[in-house]
């Protein structure tokens, strides 16, 4: 479809104006890592943190995002990566209206991480690596989904039969194996205030 007769509108009120009422530098806090890693887990963590000293956020999550917005996106590469351009452009908007938006996707393509990236300016993307070894993620299997993907119930399961390619250079490297949950949020918290995206 054309766009030739679309125009972009600029608001009268600017990303600055709507962060600077809610006392924080808006940001996206995208988690990657495999399926089972903990990314939920640590971003609700962080989210509450968030909450208590706060600060406006919305957390966006793989699962529930498939059953809205991205339903009917299926695990071949070509729509995880248009699951992943919806989310940053949705991102995007959050960190528009001045919130600390943290996604919880697999996200496993650098590039499409770098596309997200890139749509925002350079300090508000905010990668963070949860690092979690494969081992690790099936001996958990809370969903029992590593099961079915050795048994080749399901297709392209992510570590399986699917690649995920690590971030080289994440702002953030949780290794969820060496700390709790609370830990792992504190580390997420503790950069944001380092960095004086909070205070
Ligand atoms: S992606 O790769 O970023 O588009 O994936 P995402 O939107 O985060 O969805 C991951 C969750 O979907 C479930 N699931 C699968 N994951 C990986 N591979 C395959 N084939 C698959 N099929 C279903 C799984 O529960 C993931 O949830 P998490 O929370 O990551 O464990």
């Amino acid at each position: 479809m054309s766009n030739e007769n679309i125009v972009w509108h600029d608001h009268h009120v600017t990303k600055e104006e709507r962060a600077a009422i809610k006392t924080q530098k808006p940001c996206i806090l995208w988690f990657t890592g495999l399926s089972g890693s903990g990314k939920s887990t640590v971003a609700n963590a962080v989210e509450s943190r968030l909450l208590a000293l706060k600060k406006h956020t919305y957390l966006l999550d793989g699962d529930n995002i498939r059953m809205g917005l991205n339903r009917g996106l299926t695990f071949s590469d070509e729509d995880r990566v248009e699951n992943i351009r919806r989310i940053g452009e949705v991102s995007k908007l959050f960190v528009d209206a001045g919130t600390i938006v943290l996604t919880a996707f697999i996200s496993p393509f650098q590039k499409e991480r770098d596309a997200v990236r890139a749509l925002v300016e350079k300090d508000e993307f905010i990668e963070i690596f949860i690092d979690t070894p494969i081992a690790v993620c099936e001996s958990r299997d809370p969903k029992g989904l590593y099961e079915k993907a050795r048994k080749g119930e399901i297709p392209n399961f992510t570590g399986i039969s699917s690649p995920y390619e690590a971030p080289a250079e994440a702002e953030i490297h949780v290794k969820t194996e060496d700390q709790t949950i609370a830990e792992s949020a504190e580390q997420v918290i503790g950069y944001l205030k380092e960095k004086g995206y909070i205070n």
